[in-house]
């Protein structure tokens, strides 16, 4: 593939869509070719399929969540990652894989080796060429939200959080080129840890030094 595929995960309200934009810009001003986009959603037909699964009230088994997740991911990686990466362009994700293990496995414990399975059909067995996972504290959930929309699966418990915020660091620890970052620190901080890696992993070429 001539492109490159980074992808941001975390649990809710960690900041990585803030981290994700300034990653954006940064590329843009560097003048990379960068296509911003977010799981579930990133398509017309995939946006109307996160409008079902994150609605509020509405009854889904989590079997259900699960594929509608994948249907999602699969029109999505098909219409707009693959074609942007053979373009040669740089794609953020906000969300793929990982989330569905962490939420669906992890969350609701859905068996893994399943979840992976499904994974890899509904890509194509397209993976990240980096994987940057935001984690704060859960104390930050909590004031990070104490003003917002809570969608259906922020709704969820701290007990499923703290699953998933397991899960997450398992993950990391087994995938070749992702990363924890602290997301109790300050955005600029992050944004560099960011930027970094991304020199370190040849996504962009270092900044010459004047
Ligand atoms: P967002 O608000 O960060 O865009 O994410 C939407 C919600 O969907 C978030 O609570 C995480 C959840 N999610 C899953 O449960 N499984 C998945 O596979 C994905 C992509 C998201």
């Amino acid at each position: 593939m001539k492109g490159k595929f980074i992808v941001l995960e975390g649990p809710d309200r960690c900041g990585k869509s803030t981290q994700a934009k300034l990653l954006y810009n940064y590329l843009i001003s560097r003048g990379y070719e960068a296509v911003l986009t977010r799981e579930p959603g990133g398509t017309p037909t995939a946006e109307r399929i996160r409008q079902m699964v994150l609605e509020p009230g509405v009854d889904v088994r989590p079997m259900a969540e699960l594929f509608l997740y994948e249907a999602s991911r699969a029109q999505h990686t098909q219409e707009k990652i693959l074609p942007a990466l053979e373009a040669g362009k740089v794609v953020i994700c906000e969300r793929y894989t990982m989330s569905t293990c962490a939420y669906q496995g992890y969350g609701r414990g859905i068996d893994l080796t399943t979840i992976e399975t499904l994974n890899k059909i509904a890509t194509l067995g397209l993976q990240p060429d980096l994987t940057l996972v935001f984690l704060m504290s859960d104390k930050y959930f909590t004031e990070r939200g104490e003003y917002l929309f809570s969608d259906r699966l922020e709704q969820e418990d701290q007990s499923f959080r703290q699953k998933m915020r397991l899960g997450y660091k398992e993950m990391v620890a087994r995938t070749p080129g992702a990363y924890l970052l602290d997301a109790d620190r300050n955005i600029e901080e992050i944004q560099k840890q960011v930027e970094d890696l991304l020199e370190k992993h040849g996504i962009v070429e270092a900044n010459a030094v004047c």
